[in-house]
């Protein structure tokens, strides 16, 4: 489990996989929440910690869910100092992260299985499919960026895919209900077994 944003909604989905006795490791950025108590919670500052930290975890896990909302891009320059008003700054430049979920992608075994998240504001459901392919993943979570939904918020509403095909939407819930109609998902398909202590 790995997380990037306000933390709600993986850490929801980390409490419900360790109710159903998953064993679970936590990887996340900066967040608003504190994270639930886990077997192992990683803490880390940038999009290339993040991937560092995913792929030493990896081969030991069975389940992986990226509801990290990863930063797609840095800037190429990091000042040491407050950049004074008066020296100013023309532009900020900025490069590509890596994609951890690609990276997953290569070097997962077959039998891991990698659940990602895609955040949308137009044209959700093609865009999922299309995610979900590209970045090799067995489930996908649509969540469409709004006022109640997706960044900073308590509820969420996503439609679910296993590979392309579509399984359903959820209401507008809390992160913690929708996180159960996630683990609920991979348990219904026996894919939490083997991340059971
Ligand atoms: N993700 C990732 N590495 C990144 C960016 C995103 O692994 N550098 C993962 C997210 O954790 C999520 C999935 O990829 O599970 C989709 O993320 P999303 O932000 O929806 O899409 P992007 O791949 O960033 O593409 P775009 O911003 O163009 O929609």
């Amino acid at each position: 489990i790995s997380n990037h944003s306000s933390g709600r909604m993986g850490f929801a989905v980390a409490s419900r996989a360790m109710k159903l006795g998953a064993k679970v490791t936590i990887i996340h950025g900066q967040v608003d929440v504190p994270p639930p108590g886990a077997d192992v919670i990683r803490e880390v500052k940038s999009a290339s910690q993040m991937k560092t930290a995913v792929l030493r975890y990896l081969p030991r896990c069975d389940v992986l869910v990226m509801a990290a909302a990863v930063s797609d891009f840095r800037p190429t320059r990091r000042a040491k100092e407050k950049i004074k008003k008066e020296t100013g700054i023309d532009s900020i430049e900025l490069v590509k992260t890596a994609d951890i979920l690609l990276a997953v992608r290569d070097r997962k075994k077959s039998s891991q299985i990698i659940v990602g998240f895609a955040l949308e504001t137009a044209d959700g459901e093609k865009n999922a499919v299309t995610k979900s392919t590209a970045k090799g993943c067995d489930y996908m979570v649509l969540n469409m960026a709004g006022m109640d939904t997706g960044f900073g918020t308590d509820t969420n509403q996503v439609t679910l895919f296993k590979g392309t095909e579509k399984l359903e939407t959820s209401p507008l819930a809390s992160k913690d209900s929708v996180a159960g109609m996630i683990v609920d998902m991979l348990a219904a398909d026996g894919r939490l077994e083997k991340a059971k202590r």
